[in-house]
């Protein structure tokens, strides 16, 4: 078996050192140097250029370096092969200590208390039980889905909403536009995890905002095109909405001259909500590639008719 790897923006060696390591009996060619193509049959890819992967006479399955395969998608002569996205557990572990923390950071009231720091002022705001605090979760799959988890441990009162109807035990579930409303209607605090598609585009939305309880807090951790940025500036500025979290933004670095930057109740980071490490996400290509050798179909494939 032979793997082609390509990517031009991140340093190879390590990912080269994990090939070698956890697959040493394996050949690993890396673009442009193909050899004889007959002799390929998995290529772990990032933008490859289009046709190069039709060119691949043997090929049986194609990894995705990173979570998102839109990359993949915009090949016209993309072969009809499992595409599979990244999924590995450093990048979900990375998510969920993001998630947690902007969740706590909103349970705990840092900004206000950060503020009356500021000002020197000792005052004890109300306080609240984790099991009062409504975190709501756009989205449970790899990463909604065990953030949701683990803050359901820490005993806050956890629900999702999904495409699909969802039974975990400990968190409540909904699903479709029929379950939407209800849905925000319990969230005090709502996190997006969900993949950027014709259907979820511009969600996070001034008639999404306004089902939320008035002071609610949002996280968006997926992608900037769900926020409606001009919505969210106006539902903080009249008081509907607390205070939100963003990692992802429209465009990206956030400009100068961006309202976000320095806005009292917005906190910015610069899309490190998650991140992988060679190590633990050839660890996941390697199980998927002895699936794909032993006649099952590997995990984690994108549909790109639903759109992830
Ligand atoms: N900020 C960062 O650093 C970073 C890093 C990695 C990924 N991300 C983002 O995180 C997103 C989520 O990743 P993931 O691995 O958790 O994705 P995933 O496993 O594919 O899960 C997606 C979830 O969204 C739900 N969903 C999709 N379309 C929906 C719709 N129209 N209505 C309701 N629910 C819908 C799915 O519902 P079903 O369960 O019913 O299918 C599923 O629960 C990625 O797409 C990416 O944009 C961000």
């Amino acid at each position: 078996m032979t793997l082609l790897f390509k990517c031009d923006h991140t340093d190879p060696e390590p990912w080269l050192a994990a090939l070698a390591d956890q697959m040493p009996e394996r050949e690993v060619r890396v673009f442009p140097e193909l050899g004889a193509r007959e002799d390929i049959e998995f290529a772990l890819v990032y933008e490859p250029p289009p046709g190069l992967l039709a060119s691949l006479p043997k090929l049986k399955a194609i990894f995705s370096l990173w979570a998102g395969a839109d990359h993949l998608a915009s090949d016209p002569e993309l072969p009809p092969l499992p595409v599979v996205r990244m999924v590995e557990r450093c990048m979900t572990a990375s998510m969920t200590a993001h998630v947690v923390h902007q969740v706590l950071a909103f349970h705990v009231q840092a900004l206000d208390y950060r503020t009356l720091e500021v000002e020197r002022h000792w005052q004890q705001l109300d306080l609240t039980a984790p099991w009062d605090r409504r975190v709501g979760f756009l989205g449970l799959g790899s990463l909604g889905g065990d953030a949701a988890e683990k803050l359901a441990a820490l005993r806050f009162d956890v629900a999702g909403w999904t495409r699909t109807p969802k039974e975990i035990a400990g968190i409540g579930c909904y699903h479709g536009s029929g379950g939407l409303s209800a849905f925000l209607a319990r969230t005090d605090i709502l996190v997006c995890l969900m993949p950027l598609t014709e259907a979820t585009q511009g969600i996070l939305n001034r008639q999404l905002f306004d089902q939320l309880p008035r002071g609610a807090c949002i996280i968006n951790c997926a992608r900037g095109g769900h926020l409606v940025e001009t919505d969210l500036l106006a539902a903080l500025d009249d008081g509907h909405l607390g205070a939100a979290a963003l990692d992802v933004f429209a465009e990206e670095p956030l400009p100068d001259d961006h309202p976000f930057w320095g806005h009292p109740r917005i906190v910015v980071t610069p899309h490190i909500a998650a991140f992988s490490v060679a190590e633990t996400a050839i660890e996941s290509v390697v199980a998927n590639i002895r699936r794909v050798e032993a006649g099952e179909p590997p995990l984690n494939v994108v549909d790109f008719t639903r759109g992830y």
